[in-house]
């Protein structure tokens, strides 16, 4: 074990989410320059009668003159209760069935997982990836490609064949790597069940290691540039690979989210630039010892190399010899998701949240239009980006991340567009994550998942965090949905209105805006919205990924979950439970309907889970497939 390994893990110790991680290790600043926390006496009612949003129609959801009971439910399962079981539970009449797991060989070359080592680097390379995130399925005739992210690893399940459990040699480091990135993979149906078609042509990994081409206003730029590319043209790999997006000519984009916990510095007194703090990049590494084998995660040689990651990576599902592209001119942050749609005069738009306390919400529109069955190739490589700013009177206005408004180059805004984003004047969120657009109307979801610093501290950028707006609680610890409308129904408008679809809550616990919004009841109760995806029908299914305490401001809530939302009414209701310690997160339909692929993300993370084969087994993250046992459609 090198020094640098012992270091890192002793980072590793710590069983903390990135977020938490950042928070612990670098605290941003403990005074807030507003005084409005103070005094918030807030009745529920109270409250959410304050949020007046929507044009005339004004309403938070939930609160509505047409409550859920009044309406006809589109919802047409029977809600499934919160438990804290060690499987998945899902609707009377409805069926699950495990598709792949981490480790599972995608080629017959490869082998069958081993619990007893959790695998090598040869293995991994040749297997799914790990802790699997953000998927879309892609269907060319009659064969049908999954693609899947692999967001990271935890050490301690990753590691549990090594009594340090965590990386002790350069193999385990490889393993790691190789378990990141991106899975491609045939799959088919076979007597009702979908299984992975081992040695498909199409199917593919994507590690940390491999060829990226970088595109757009910051390609060739000297802050791209490192010794192993002088060019700052190409990079190799991609990493945390969080939610993801699908572009209507049928790529596939992968969001390189926290980034920054793979850097470490050889040297301990380093002192990492401003522009690399704003984005937590630290001398220690969060365990992993990329470092150790890969010179390039060694901040003190390699100081740009920071700056190659942190992007949206655009990926022909279809052709496993394409080279991954980096879209810089969808700006670089800690991307959670990236939503497409196609505006009124084409042009492509696509919403994408940076998942950070107090961090923002953007919109990128194409200078291109997309052309039906033309070539799309170049539509994300030139555009114009733009920030949310939310009034308190419902409308809010995209901000335009121009040099003029940030005096900064337009490559140098692709690169350090947090930096830009804050000289704009954006609102501060709580933790934008998954974005989702209506299938039928200009209106459009974003998850903001829970910030423990509203109202408490800045962001990293020094922005001030008011409780007001769509982030409305301070200390938020359940989370909400907000919403917009575009002005005129144009998603490449500058101006929208917003309300809240949700405010997730504990009415069983609290009786003020803790309790959440009246579409939030003790039968439906949640926290940390985060995955996000409208089925083909307009119904928004919701995933968690938060507290499974299940006591306190948690009680009765359960282990994480996915529920459906129907946006017109406002009804929710909790369509599955995952297993232990799990999030639940990726979602994607197949084209008929009749299957949901879901994710479930490291199950037992805190060593209490042998989901999904039982036993004393190893936890594994999988992706499994949901049917109704009659057939019929899901929803
Ligand atoms: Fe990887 Fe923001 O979740
Ligand atoms: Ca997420
Ligand atoms: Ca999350």
């Amino acid at each position: 074990m090198t020094n640098l390994i012992r270091e890192a893990a002793t980072a590793a110790d710590h069983e903390l989410s990135f977020d938490d991680w950042d928070e612990v290790t670098s605290p941003g600043p403990d005074v807030c320059g507003f005084d409005i926390v103070a005094d918030k006496a807030m009745s529920r009612r109270g409250f959410l009668g304050a949020l007046t949003v929507f044009g005339a129609t004004s309403f938070l959801m939930g609160t509505s003159a047409l409550t859920p009971a009044q309406a006809a439910s589109r919802l047409s399962f029977r809600q499934v209760a919160a438990n804290t079981e060690d499987t998945i539970t899902v609707p009377e009449g409805y069926s699950w069935d495990l598709v792949i797991s981490w480790g599972d060989p995608l080629w017959s070359k490869g082998v069958a997982f081993d619990d007893a080592t959790r695998g090598t680097a040869e293995s991994q390379e040749l297997a799914f990836g790990d802790n699997n995130d953000g998927m879309a399925l892609f269907v060319d005739g009659n064969r049908h490609v999954l693609a899947v992210n692999n967001e990271y690893t935890n050490r301690p399940i990753m590691y549990g064949n090594r009594e340090s459990k965590k990386p002790e040699n350069a193999d385990d480091v490889r393993k790691g790597k190789a378990a990141h990135g991106v899975s491609v993979m045939e799959v088919v149906e076979q007597e009702g069940k979908w299984v992975t078609v081992v040695d498909s042509p199409l199917n593919r990994r994507i590690t940390a290691d491999s060829p990226m081409e970088i595109t757009g206003p910051a390609r060739g730029h000297d802050l791209l540039k490192t010794k192993a590319d002088p060019s700052g043209t190409r990079s190799l790999g991609t990493w945390n690979n969080c939610g993801n997006g699908r572009t209507p000519w049928g790529t596939y984009l992968a969001c390189e989210e926290n980034f920054n916990g793979y850097f470490s510095s050889s040297d301990a007194n380093y002192k990492p630039s401003a522009e690399l703090s704003r984005y937590g990049v630290k001398t220690e590494d969060w365990g992993y010892a990329w470092a150790t084998v890969d010179e390039r995660f060694d901040i003190f040689k390699h100081p740009h190399e920071p700056n190659r990651a942190g992007y949206v990576v655009e990926i022909d599902p279809m052709d496993p010899a394409s080279t991954p592209k980096k879209r810089t001119a969808l700006g670089r942050f800690k991307h959670e998701n990236a939503e497409v749609v196609v505006a009124a005069d084409g042009r492509i738009v696509v919403y994408m949240g940076d998942d950070e306390r107090g961090e923002f919400l953007y919109k990128f529109v194409s200078d291109g239009v997309y052309a039906v069955g033309g070539d799309n190739s170049g539509l994300l490589e030139n555009g114009d980006l733009f920030v949310a700013k939310f009034n308190e009177d419902g409308s809010g206005e995209w901000l335009a991340l121009t040099p003029e408004v940030t005096g900064m180059s337009e490559a140098e805004i692709c690169i350090h567009t947090r930096i830009a984003a804050s000289k704009a004047g954006a609102t501060t969120m709580d933790r934008p994550e998954w974005v989702s657009a209506h299938p039928h109307k200009a209106e459009v979801y974003c998850c903001l998942t829970n910030n423990k610093n509203r109202g408490v501290k800045t962001n990293a950028g020094g922005d001030e965090t008011p409780a007001t707006g769509p982030n409305p609680r301070e200390k938020n610890n359940y989370g909400q949905i907000v919403r917009w409308q575009p002005k005129g129904g144009d998603h490449t408008a500058a101006g929208f209105d917003w309300n809240l679809f949700v405010l997730a809550g504990n009415p069983t616990v609290h009786s003020d805006a803790y309790a959440g919004s009246g579409n939030v009841t003790a039968d439906n109760m949640f926290n940390s919205p985060d995955g996000l995806a409208f089925d083909s029908t307009g119904l928004l299914w919701i995933q968690t990924d938060g507290s499974y305490k299940n006591e306190g401001d948690f009680a009765g809530m359960g282990n994480n979950q996915m529920l459906v939302g129907d946006p017109e009414t406002g009804e929710i209701k909790r369509f599955l439970v995952g297993p232990k310690e799990c999030e639940v997160t990726g979602i994607t339909w197949s084209p008929d309907r009749k299957t949901v692929f879901v994710g479930i993300q490291h199950p037992g993370e805190k060593g209490d889970s042998h989901f999904p084969r039982g036993g004393d087994t190893v936890p594994r993250s999988c992706v499994v497939a949901i049917r109704r046992n009659d057939g019929g459609l899901i929803g």
